[in-house]
């Protein structure tokens, strides 16, 4: 598998800027790699496949959520955000994971999720126990109802899984009661971020993990926890609100948290922190790159883009736009946990492949960060799963209407052959189903084989690596119809091609690497080039 080969840290990372042109890997952790046959992915696992992950050339891991969780919304509900959950393993499997990733020159990044916990979390199973105005109820977003008897919800928001975003509870002697906010699940209810005791267990949190070696944060739903006082029905606000008019979200009183997360992060130099921001305003979404606040934003205006040269165009202007001003890097994602795998997005098939391989170099070229999402360097598709294994919350908060995300959340294929395709060590039924015919996607079937895109992914890497024509900033040229070009100062260019036929290479000194081969002389369609 080529796995065994160890490269040398890299020492060329300058100390506090190793981010600013990174190559991360986003690392599911229940669907990468599952070390004791339950089916599960877990963090011994993580570590048993990191030579392959430094083989691939990534700089560093986000972990999706590991903690302890009742797994209402697999891990993103947090009962203890400082410890493991026994599904993964224990705080020594994770000493022992960030360990080897160290020595193998790879850094760790983990998930914060501060909006909401789980509602098995200490703090709110003693909420639910006390009185209405208690301390304990202080540390969540407690009211009344409206209505005479207190029957209708708060407000009027909506849960982003779908129904109200407000949840009745009944009071210790048995009467109906307050209601309690849950911007996400019911099993998710949000912090109460005006308390300071929230913020002072957060930043118990932030140190608890840089302390055992983590080198950052992914910050989970980071324009949520503020929210505006009186918490005003959604269209009542509206006109007041820049953003996308949700007070749900994107609230001013964010920026205070984000700062004094950044106090904690810069204590601890090499550290860093990405935000998952849905805000589409370019002006609001800048506000959270200042220099105090998060080194990085995930622009997601890429990912709701078409395969169409003009769309990906503007997707690439905004986020140098957004980034312009800020000291901030831009931030490329094209597939995550949450959204639909841009392999299938762009098509699926064969087209869907060659397009996402083209991609993959699009942003590769590009100035800023890289986030790889697991099994993209294999070219990994959704898989449409039958109605009786859905897990995700949203199936059945939508009453069965919408899928939800399990589709791209796959266990990995690691070998050929049959389910689990080396996912665990013996066959067992993985926690979401594999298709069959999923061999020539395994990794084994992929890695050193020409052609593959694993290969391209490898080469892509190495040479964004090695290659002194990836520096400085990225400027348009001139390009075929239905193409994008752009130049780096560093003497990269990179040829586009979003057409259905070949057309011309730009003059050029010497090819680095195409997606797929030239035909005559010339890049077929959906393809990408690098030249110099
Ligand atoms: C965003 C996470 O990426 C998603 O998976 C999760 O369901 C929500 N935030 C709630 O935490």
């Amino acid at each position: 598998m080529g796995s065994e080969t160890i490269p040398e840290p890299r020492g060329y990372i300058l100390a506090g800027t190793w981010w600013r042109d990174a190559v991360f890997y986003q690392v599911y952790v229940r669907s990468f790699a599952d070390s004791n046959g339950d089916g599960v992915g877990d963090l011994a696992g993580l570590k048993s496949r990191l030579p392959y992950l430094a083989d691939l050339g990534v700089d560093a891991l986000w972990l999706n959520p590991f903690y302890r969780s009742p797994m209402a919304d697999h891990g993103y509900d947090v009962a203890d955000p400082r410890d493991v959950d026994p599904v993964f393993g224990t705080l020594a499997d994770f000493d022992d994971m960030v360990a080897e990733a160290h020595r193998l020159g790879i850094k760790v990044t983990v998930d914060l999720v501060p909006n909401h916990s789980s509602d098995q979390h200490v703090w709110f199973q003693e909420a639910l126990t006390a009185a209405p105005g208690s301390p304990e109820r202080e540390r969540y977003i407690f009211r009344d109802g409206r209505g005479p008897d207190g029957s209708e919800a708060p407000n009027n928001w909506t849960s982003v899984f779908g129904g109200p975003a407000w949840h009745r509870v009944t009071e210790p002697d048995g009467t109906p009661g307050q209601w309690y906010l849950h911007l996400f699940a019911p099993e998710q209810p949000d912090l109460n971020w005006d308390n300071p005791e929230v913020m002072a267990d957060l930043e118990k949190t932030l140190r608890f993990w840089l302390d055992r070696g983590a080198d950052g944060f992914r910050i989970d739903v980071a324009h949520g926890l503020a929210k505006p006082p009186g918490l005003p029905d959604m269209e009542a606000v509206k006109e007041t609100l820049a953003g996308d008019g949700h007070p749900r979200f994107d609230y001013d009183g964010v920026h205070e948290i984000h700062r004094r997360i950044r106090k904690v992060l810069d204590e601890y130099p090499d550290s860093m922190a990405v935000g998952e921001i849905w805000v589409q305003d370019v002006e609001r979404l800048k506000l959270y790159l200042r220099a105090d606040e998060l080194h990085l934003a995930f622009n997601f205006v890429i990912v709701q883009a078409r395969w169409r040269a003009d769309e990906l165009r503007k997707a690439i202007d905004d986020s140098r736009d957004t980034v312009s001003g800020t000291p901030a890097p831009p931030c490329w994602v094209w597939s995550n946990h949450d959204i639909v795998r841009h392999v299938s997005r762009f098509g699926e098939g064969l087209v869907g492949d060659r397009r996402a391989r083209a991609a993959s170099m699009l942003t590769f070229a590009l100035p800023g960060v890289v986030y790889v999402y697991y099994g993209d360097e294999v070219g990994l598709p959704n898989v449409e799963l039958p109605d009786e294994v859905l897990q995700d919350p949203t199936w059945e908060r939508s009453g069965h209407s919408v899928r939800g995300r399990d589709a791209c959340r796959i266990p990995m294929p690691w070998t050929p052959g049959e389910p689990p395709y080396g996912f665990s060590p013996e066959p067992v039924d993985t926690w979401l189903p594999q298709p069959a015919g999923w061999s020539p996607l395994a990794v084994e079937s992929q890695v050193g084989v020409e052609g593959s895109t694993h290969t391209l992914y490898k080469e892509a890497i190495a040479l964004r690596k090695a290659r002194e024509e990836f520096s400085g900033e990225m400027t348009w040229l001139d390009a075929p119809e239905g193409c994008l070009a752009f130049r780096r100062d560093g003497g990269l260019t990179c040829l586009v091609n979003f057409t259905n036929h070949p057309v011309e290479l730009p003059e050029h000194r010497e090819l680095l690497l195409t997606s797929v081969p030239l035909v005559d002389g010339k890049l077929p369609g959906d393809a990408a080039a690098w030249l110099v």
